[in-house]
């Protein structure tokens, strides 16, 4: 009987073990492209940014989910690092805070040549994938970021970002986010307003992944309707699983799953479980979930590392993503689905999103209407009627009458 036992337990360790070998094998070929870690703004709260301090040294960083040996431990292949700008810099240093992240991001793979590669494309992160290296993304996180200026998209486009999030936890002013479905906001776009259409075309003509985490059910609705490519939810769960407004509800998950979009799961305890508590096999019923909803294509991974303080048993840092592989092979998936979930679905839809743009077709110029601009710290340069300083020497005279006034006044 103790024998049995024992012999029991030896063949249960042995077949977690071919599990784990299993995955092992799948992610030398296919490792990993997560949608979304915030290791740059643990380098901006940690270290101002300032990637030389010893301390920073990405090679033995401590205290964070995200490091090299971690990285190559997970088979991290590719990573859409998150430009994030918390709500309160909306209508303050937005634009300049988020080009510093994405700054730090490009620093990165300065930095480290051997581990990091920037791209821009699909065909980048093959190349990546070839190089073992860690193929790294820009993911700007908060529509406020774009500081409702079309321009400042295509400014952003340039330097880097092929997904913008259309919210954090805040509206813009034409886009509602998730906070609208538990009360605590207003609605005030109804989805998408006409200029947050008009930001959604853009970013179709200019090829950036619309990326739906974050928004109200409305705003996804808006979303996936009115784009021409598929889009991703950076780092979701599934509401059935967790009713907590910052995850996908499975009516949402149906249009997923006729666009042929992805949602990247999130690793948060409290969108996992909806508790302080959660594992590694709550996670995999999220995938599950998304798989028997969706579909396999329209799964994949957004772990959120570095972005949250609460993270499941079995998943505490990046590298433990080839134990979540071997319980998905543990619960049968085949290897091309676990293929589609580690990689192949997100390259599908960034190659779909590549194949929707068109740079020859006309940008979107038409700004957004000065009234739903809020923000005493902005010009109104444009928008104003004002005759220019040529044709009115009377507002150099104002200028001089209000310096005068605020010299007076020291
Ligand atoms: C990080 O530290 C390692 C040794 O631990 C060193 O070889 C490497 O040059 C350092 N990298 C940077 C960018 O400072
Ligand atoms: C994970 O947590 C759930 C819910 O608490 C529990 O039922 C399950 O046994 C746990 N699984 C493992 C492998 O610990
Ligand atoms: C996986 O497949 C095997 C063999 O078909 C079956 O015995 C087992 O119950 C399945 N496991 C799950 C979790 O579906
Ligand atoms: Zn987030």
């Amino acid at each position: 009987m103790l024998a049995s036992s024992w012999l029991w337990a030896l063949v249960a360790v042995c077949a977690a073990d071919l599990f784990r070998e299993e995955a092992e094998r799948i992610m030398r070929v296919t490792p990993v492209i997560d949608g979304h870690n915030d290791l740059p703004w643990q380098l901006l709260t940690m270290f101002n940014n300032r990637l030389q301090d010893d301390r920073a040294n990405l090679t033995s960083l401590a205290g964070t989910h995200t490091n090299i040996p971690k990285l190559r431990a997970g088979f991290v292949g590719g990573q859409f690092w998150s430009a994030y700008m918390p709500c309160d810099t909306q209508n303050k240093d937005t634009v300049k805070r988020t080009l510093e992240q994405m700054d730090t991001i490009h620093r990165m793979c300065q930095m480290y040549p051997e581990t990091f590669l920037c791209v821009t494309s699909s065909a980048g992160i093959r190349q990546a994938f070839q190089e073992g290296k860690v193929a790294s993304l820009i993911g700007v996180e908060g529509g406020h970021s774009i500081d409702s200026s079309l321009g400042v998209l295509r400014a952003f486009y340039h330097l880097g970002m092929r997904y913008l999030t259309l919210t954090h936890n805040c509206n813009t002013p034409w886009a509602d986010n998730w906070l609208v479905d538990t009360g605590d906001d207003k609605a005030q776009s109804q989805g998408l307003s006409l200029f947050g259409q008009r930001v959604v075309k853009e970013m179709n003509r200019l090829g950036i992944m619309v990326d739906l985490a974050h928004v109200s059910v409305a705003t996804m609705k808006a979303a996936l309707q009115l784009s021409k490519a598929p889009v991703i939810f950076s780092h979701s769960s599934a509401y059935h699983l967790c009713a907590h407004r910052r995850n996908v509800p499975d009516e949402v998950l149906q249009l997923v799953k006729e666009t042929d979009s992805l949602v990247m799961v999130n690793f948060y305890n409290d969108y996992v479980s909806c508790r302080r508590e959660a594992n590694l096999s709550q996670v995999a019923d999220h995938l599950d979930h998304i798989k028997q909803v969706a579909g396999a294509r329209a799964v994949g991974f957004g772990g959120d590392y570095d972005g949250v303080s609460r993270l499941p048993v079995g998943l505490e840092d990046v590298s433990k993503y080839p134990d979540l592989i071997a319980e998905l092979l543990r619960r049968n998936w085949t290897e091309a689905e676990i293929r589609g979930a580690l990689a192949e679905n997100l390259l599908r839809v960034f190659e779909a999103v590549e194949q929707v743009s068109n740079h020859m077709q006309t940008p979107e110029e038409e700004p957004i209407p000065l009234d739903q601009l809020d923000g005493s710290c902005r010009t109104q340069y444009g928008y104003s009627e004002a005759p220019s300083l040529h044709r009115q020497p009377g507002v150099l005279l104002t200028s001089l009458t209000s310096l005068l006034f605020c010299l007076c006044l020291l």
